[in-house]
């Protein structure tokens, strides 16, 4: 696997490599991750995969400065993923000057976790089309798990007539259903067996639904409820559609439920569609 931090060097590298997949990352890589990677492999001849924490998503009282930096351990995991390049720009090397120019999604960029992370969808659209810049792939995958982000990646990247297909990867769960996520090593031992009720309660949206229930504001409430009750703090639990993530307006459309809720310090998200 090659490493490059530098644009000119990794334009470089590209240059003949026939259709390039992309799988951007912020690195601490796990299974997830690895699934991804091997979905890219199946859509192209060279797969490119970056690690770099973007500041412009995090907000002033996130956790940028503690997020887990593991390149070396990383890197190895790439390699035998059988990664081709490795694009892990410095932030020199990628905001050689203040990003000025940013991306700015739509409304849907203030709802959902939106809210409650003014600015991150802005960084994450901006830091996006950049990297996309920088290694003009044929493909792109981005986890499920990051719903909202899909979806503002996918429509941003139509909008723009980038000639790139984005494609969503299935999150990928440890046996007790919690997805994998970075930030689960943030857990305490007491804290992980806790944490798959999240999971737990979005299945049991799913299900009630399935079964005709039709009062969707009702499931919400009592996930949070029971969430509330179980010690967590939660920021919301929505059901919404899949293609805009707008609030559902029909019957048979196709669905997701989403949540975002904190336990202890860590906040967790995840989805299931329906
Ligand atoms: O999902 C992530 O890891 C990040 O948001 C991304 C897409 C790499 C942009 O920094």
């Amino acid at each position: 696997m090659r490493i490059h931090s530098s644009i000119a060097d990794l334009r470089a590298a590209l240059t003949g490599r026939g259709r390039v997949t992309f799988v951007p990352t912020m690195g601490n890589l796990h299974a997830g991750h690895i699934s991804l990677m091997e979905q890219a492999r199946a859509h192209g001849d060279t797969v490119v995969a970056s690690i770099f924490v973007n500041r412009l998503q995090f907000g002033p009282n996130e956790d940028f400065d503690k997020y887990p930096r593991t390149f070396q351990a990383d890197c190895d995991k790439l390699a035998a993923a059988g990664v081709d390049v490795l694009f892990a720009p410095t932030e020199t090397d990628l905001y050689p000057e203040p990003q000025e120019y940013v991306v700015e999604p739509p409304a849907i960029q203030h709802q959902l976790d939106g809210e409650f992370r003014p600015g991150h969808f802005r960084g994450v659209a901006t830091v996006v089309l950049k990297l996309f810049n920088c290694v003009q792939p044929d493909a792109a995958v981005f986890g499920k798990k990051d719903y909202q982000q899909l979806m503002v990646i996918r429509n941003m990247t139509r909008q723009f007539a980038l000639p790139i297909a984005i494609i969503g990867g299935e999150t990928v769960r440890a046996d007790d259903g919690l997805a994998l996520s970075s930030r689960n090593g943030y857990l305490s031992a007491a804290e992980r067996v806790e944490a798959p009720r999240l999971f737990r309660e979005l299945k049991r949206i799913r299900d009630a639904l399935r079964q005709g229930e039709q009062d969707m504001t009702e499931l919400e409430n009592a996930a949070v409820a029971a969430l509330t009750a179980a010690g967590w703090k939660t920021d919301y639990v929505a059901v919404r559609q899949q293609a805009d993530l707008s609030p559902p307006q029909g019957i048979g459309v196709p669905l997701v439920a989403l949540a975002a809720s904190r336990l202890g310090s860590t906040r967790l998200i995840d989805n299931i569609e329906i």
